[in-house]
């Protein structure tokens, strides 16, 4: 049998690299892959094929600007409806994470151009000997058969009607599908199997490389499979098998870029390559493609959800690297070949490279805290067992609880030995745990209806947020509350909160406000006005429904309000640069005490006990302001609480914490001529992905909260400029007023003051003046006899009350023996003093001139000596009248 040919391109990236030129020449657009979280579709996991990204174009919902397709798709398969992940190491094909390559007719060409394109390539372009290839059919497709015949020539032994499911492929339980025509390359009669449809088929001798899907239907839902708009192509091929065939193995595991992995592993663990060893290699080798890919597109290993598959993922390597003997953690020094092999084609592993390695080592190093102990008791466990036994399901569950192992992780250690697990008493040991959290919640005697809740939350898990990285995507609608009970459905007019299994909204936590945004479907229309978190971990989208209806099991698209979640973005960044700053400028004693992040502002509660000084204030605005143009990125990282409070993480006020945490770092700043990172937050928030998109921060407000705490305002982005723009209108148009230039407004203003305190000192002056008797230049009121004694009284409006008694007095020594009164009338509001000079006392009191005085001006008490006494009442209007009562009452003795 002929090998292929001498121009067949042999590397993988060569391989990968051949397949999309030559669907470009014939008139294909290239198309990136898409991330593996998938961006259009609520009902998948993970993106498990390459035309999951292109889904809506194939039912008419969305149209791109070109009409075939080519791609080389990253896929995951451990989750959901296509999972080999119990199979991967054990066999020679199985994959977690694998690339196919594809090319796709949205309505254009059909099963005759497709089958010939694919022909042509695999025969003529990679020069594949067509004696070893045997292709399928699905049994009724006549059209394909026929169309094998004329294009490949190929013999009707070797075209094989196929009447199963495997020939009529589908995406998942609903989307687009169709019947199918599979390639199969035979390995050679040295390998045990037969063909397709044959008895022993299973065996590996003929291998599936090219799955060609005529695509025609579209199931919505598992009764109904309407036509497609128009007949489409989609293509799937698996790059690591026709490796496989390129370079002359049989194995995927032998193929270039898997050697160099499993190298890698030998190079890293100490452990050679053995029969034994094997199979631990591979596993390394094929989930450190998967764990590196999810973790650059954004997913991090969770207890719930993608997360958890992601660490199930992992931790089946890590106990791989265990059995190796491995002593360190080990799978985060691989990341470099990975990286090396890959990072060509997938930049987006190239640039989360750093980013890969530490949620690795996080991972490796929490769990092989667990691991041994765990390993030991399994070891107990199983020491008695009988072959073939089943393992206890409180012990698995025991292994999951305490130390950590996925129940597949488990099932995958006893696999050696031909042990199962109880799988039933696992479930049971599980369900129990969630009852007692419930009870335990209960009893912390939370509010009666979270119990709506947590029927919610057991019945459907955890919200799954995808919003760090995406701002729209597709949620299944898992539950309806109005009125704090479930509906099924709610329609236009109604104001219901709806849960989804996954959505980009964020939930009110950490200060941190609720997104707003739209729920869209055809007919559908919600305008969400706030996201709220129950339980800590479901997210309930607070809704009003203006058009259609919405049901459990619809399946919508969700949009934030982005231009608002970019300014909630670039408040909860600065608010974390504003935490530093305040703790660099004013001291460590600063703590946070709360916080506000809301699009239109932010604000930052601390411990701090004094008043802050306006020039400390104005350092800190200019500190954050310099951190914003430096511009570095903002990272986020996984960690246990313990190990982010030791590398100086700050904790957020008031939150929970669960076995990691999230930590995001901003910021660099010399510390002993070294780079350190400036701010570090434990923060399950939304933030920029570079502090230059904060743009500009102002501090517009300072002041106390409570004792000891302090509060201070601020606003970034275009809202600081505003602010700054307005100050700066206000400095323009008091210039205008001060007929001069802002330049000059602070030496204007002074000067403005200091006249005024001038005119204010000679305007007393004045007044006093007239008090005693006359104003300036006018010719001094001489003092009037009332029986044998000398009066002088006078009402003057706007003196000073305060220098009153020293008035009084310069009037007494002037009249030398007499009594002096004056009424000084502010506001409205009358003083008045009262002097006897010493030779009158005898006989006149002050003390009880004054009373009269005040009695007419309206007010009450007063005092003082015979000799001075002063008082006031608020009819100022009587200031006369009461001169003239105390005359009388001088005049009658
Ligand atoms: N979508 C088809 C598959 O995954 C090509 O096999």
């Amino acid at each position: 049998m002929t090998q292929p040919s001498l121009s067949a391109p042999v590397s993988t990236n060569d391989i990968r690299r051949s397949f999309l030129d030559y669907f470009a020449a014939n008139g294909h657009a290239k198309v990136a892959s898409a991330p593996l979280v998938p961006q259009n579709d609520p009902t998948l996991m993970f993106v498990n094929a390459g035309m999951v990204p292109f889904k809506n174009v194939f039912t008419g919902l969305e149209s791109r600007p070109y009409v075939t397709a080519t791609s080389s798709q990253k896929c995951v398969r451990a989750g959901g409806k296509h999972n080999d992940l119990d199979n991967v190491g054990y066999t020679a094909r199985h994959h977690t994470f694998f690339e196919m390559l594809g090319n796709f007719s949205f309505g254009d060409y059909f099963k005759e151009r497709a089958i010939t394109l694919a022909w042509n390539l695999l025969t003529r372009e990679w020069g594949i000997d067509p004696n070893r290839l045997t292709v399928t059919v699905y049994h009724t497709d006549d059209e394909a058969f026929d169309l094998w015949r004329k294009i490949a020539g190929l013999p009707e032994e070797r075209i094989i009607r196929i009447a199963t499911n495997d020939n009529f492929w589908s995406m998942g339980d609903t989307g687009p599908c169709g019947p199918c025509s599979e390639i199969f390359f035979d390995h050679g009669d040295h390998i045990p199997g037969g063909p397709p449809g044959s008895p022993d088929e299973d065996g590996d001798r003929f291998v599936e490389i090219w799955n060609l899907v005529f695509m025609q239907y579209e199931q919505v839902d598992k009764d109904t499979r309407n036509p497609l708009p128009r007949p489409s192509i989609d293509t799937g091929m698996g790059l690591e098998r026709v490796a496989a065939v390129l370079q002359g193995v049989h194995d995927n595991y032998d193929t270039d870029t898997f050697k160099a992995l499993i190298g890698a592993s030998v190079a890293q663990s100490g452990a050679a390559l053995t029969p034994e060893t094997q199979a631990s290699h591979r596993v390394i080798a094929d989930h450190l493609r998967s764990s590196g890919f999810l973790v650059a597109d954004g997913v991090l290993p969770s207890n719930e959800g993608r997360g958890y598959v992601l660490r199930r993922i992992m931790r089946r390597a890590m106990r791989h690297a265990h059995l190796l003997g491995a002593k360190e953690p080990l799978m985060h020094r691989l990341v470099p070949a990975l990286v090396a092999e890959m990072g060509a084609a997938y930049p987006e592993l190239v640039r989360a490279q750093a980013s890969i390695e530490s949620t690795l080592l996080q991972e490796e190093t929490q769990f092989r805290r667990t691991l041994v102990n765990g390993l030991r008791l399994l070891d107990e466990a199983t020491a008695s067992m009988e072959p073939g036994a089943t393992l206890p399901g409180e012990t698995a569950f025991k292994l999951y609880d305490t130390f950590g192992f996925p129940y597949d992780l488990t099932e995958d250690a006893l696999r050696a030995q031909g042990f199962g697990i109880d799988r039933a008493g696992f479930d049971t040991a599980m369900a129990e745990q969630k009852r007692a959290a419930r009870a335990a919640w209960k009893g912390s005697g939370q509010r009666a209806s979270d119990d709506v809740w947590f029927d919610i939350a057991e019945a459907t898990g955890s919200t799954e947020f995808i919003g760090y990285t995406a701002e729209e995507g597709e949620g299944q609608v898992v539950a309806i509350v109005k009125d704090g009970a479930r509906v099924e459905r709610a329609g236009a007019g109604e104001s219901v909160e709806i849960l989804f299994n996954q959505t980009p909204f964020y939930a009110e936590s950490g200060g941190q406000v609720g997104d707003t945004g739209t729920l869209t479907a055809p007919g559908v229309l919600g305008q969400v006005e706030d996201t709220r978190k129950y339980l800590g971990r479901l997210f309930a989208h607070a809704t009003t429904i203006t058009e259609g209806e919405i049901a459990v099991g619809d399946a919508l698209h969700l949009t934030i309000d982005r231009a608002r979640r970019d300014r909630i973005r670039a408040n909860h960044s600065a608010t974390h640069l504003l935490h530093e700053a305040l703790r660099q400028r004013l001291g460590l004693h600063v703590a946070q005490k709360g916080s506000l992040v809301a699009p239109e502002r932010l604000r930052f509660d601390f411990s701090q006990p004094s008043a802050i000084d306006p020039a400390a204030l104005a350092l800190v605005e200019a500190d954050v302001n310099h951190h914003i143009r430096g511009n570095s990125p903002v990272a986020t990282r996984l960690m246990t609480p313990d190990e982010a409070i030791e590398e100086g993480a700050m904790a957020l006020f008031g939150e929970k914490y669960g076995d990691e945490v999230r930590v995001v770092s901003m910021g660099t700043a010399k510390e002993d001529g070294v780079d350190k990172t400036y701010s570090l937050e434990l923060c399950g928030g939304t933030h920029v992905r570079a502090l230059g998109d904060i743009g500009l921060f102002a501090v517009v407000g300072e002041g106390a909260v409570s004792s000891g705490i302090r509060r201070v305002e601020a606003l970034t982005g275009e809202a600081a400029r505003a602010y700054f723009t307005g100050r700066d209108e206000k400095l323009r148009e008091a210039a205008t007023a001060l007929k001069s230039s802002p330049d000059e407004v602070p030496a204007r203003v002074a000067a403005l003051v200091e006249d005024r305190r001038r005119l204010e000192r000679e305007l007393a002056e004045a007044k006093k003046a007239l008090a005693l008797g006359g104003g300036a230049g006018a010719a001094p009121a001489g003092p009037e006899t009332i029986g044998d004694v000398a009066f002088l009284g006078q009402v003057v409006e706007g003196l000073d009350p305060k220098g009153l008694r020293g008035t009084v007095d310069e009037m007494k020594q002037r009249l030398g023996s007499g009594i002096a009164m004056i009424v000084a009338v502010n506001d409205g509001r009358a003083s008045v003093a009262v002097g006897v000079t010493a030779d009158l006392t005898a006989t006149r009191s002050a003390v009880d001139l004054l009373k009269i005085a005040v009695a007419t001006l309206g007010g009450q008490g007063g005092g003082g000596r015979p000799d001075m006494a002063q008082g006031g009442g608020p009819d100022g209007a009587k200031g006369n009248e009461a001169v003239d009562a105390v005359k009388a009452a001088l005049a009658a003795g």
